[in-house]
């Protein structure tokens, strides 16, 4: 099975960055309350600059738009140098000029996890739902954190990292993967399904075999991005690297 959504391939990753940053600029443009979802990760490191410097030009406006990021760590509050929280910060929204009314953020420091999950939940359904939920892919296929498994989780949930998460995330504590949280809090499977429009970026020659399967490959657990091929709204961007396993 394929996937039948527009997959489109650039050069580099900067070329990347900056198409999908515009992406968001116009859909701002044409809807100012603009609810996001948002990665965090290495992939979205240009992307991000690309905003920040429009959004310095007053080609983005952010101070309608809502957003909610994707997963943080279990156990560490917002304020810990490795959240993911203090990655947005210093990478955009420090940056622009989005409400922190409207930036939201899953609580890993929270009392009860399971509760902290609903009122995630129910943030998002609050906002509306989320109209542009824009992601990275694990080099294993998991996209928030739905690692591979013999089941997927629906909603925002509690989940254990893969070793290969836990080292692909070391560089947020200090290198040292043991450092990094056993466990995150997660949007669902279903949670990122019922965004309106999906944009999956991929970039560098790491991220050609899970592609391949994503777009060649058939829906699975094991390859838990392969369940966007049930979406009805997903564009795919890639460099040349991550492209390297397609076919023309
Ligand atoms: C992070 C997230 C993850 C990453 C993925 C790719 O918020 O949701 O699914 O998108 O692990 O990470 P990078 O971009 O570092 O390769």
């Amino acid at each position: 099975m394929s996937l039948a959504h527009k997959i489109s391939i650039f050069p580099e990753a900067a070329v990347v960055a900056r198409e999908l940053a515009t992406e968001v600029a116009d859909a701002l443009e044409e809807n100012p309350s603009l609810v996001l979802g948002l990665p965090t990760g290495r992939t979205p490191l240009l992307l991000y600059e690309e905003l920040v410097r429009l959004a310095g030009t007053g080609r983005i406006d952010f101070s309608q738009a809502t957003t909610f990021n994707l997963d943080e760590f279990l156990g560490i509050p917002a304020s810990h140098p490795g959240s993911y929280r203090s990655f947005m910060q210093a990478h955009l929204f420090d940056h622009v000029n989005l409400d922190p009314q409207r930036i939201h953020f899953l609580n890993g420091a929270a009392a009860n996890p399971f509760d902290e999950c609903c009122r995630y939940e129910k943030a998002i359904d609050e906002a509306g739902g989320i109209d542009l939920l824009i992601l990275g892919i694990g080099t294993n296929g998991h996209i928030g954190f739905n690692e591979p498994g013999s089941g997927l989780a629906a909603r925002t949930h509690r989940v254990t990292l893969k070793p290969e998460t836990r080292r692909s995330n070391a560089a947020l504590f200090g290198n040292d993967p043991d450092a990094v949280p056993a466990e995150a809090l997660s949007m669902g499977m279903g949670t990122i399904l019922d965004a309106k429009a999906v944009v999956l970026v991929a970039t560098g020659q790491r991220k050609a075999a899970c592609v391949e399967q994503l777009v060649t490959g058939p829906i699975t657990t094991q390859l838990p991005a392969s369940f966007l091929q049930l979406h009805k709204n997903v564009e795919i961007l890639l460099d040349a690297a991550a492209a390297a396993r397609l076919q023309e």
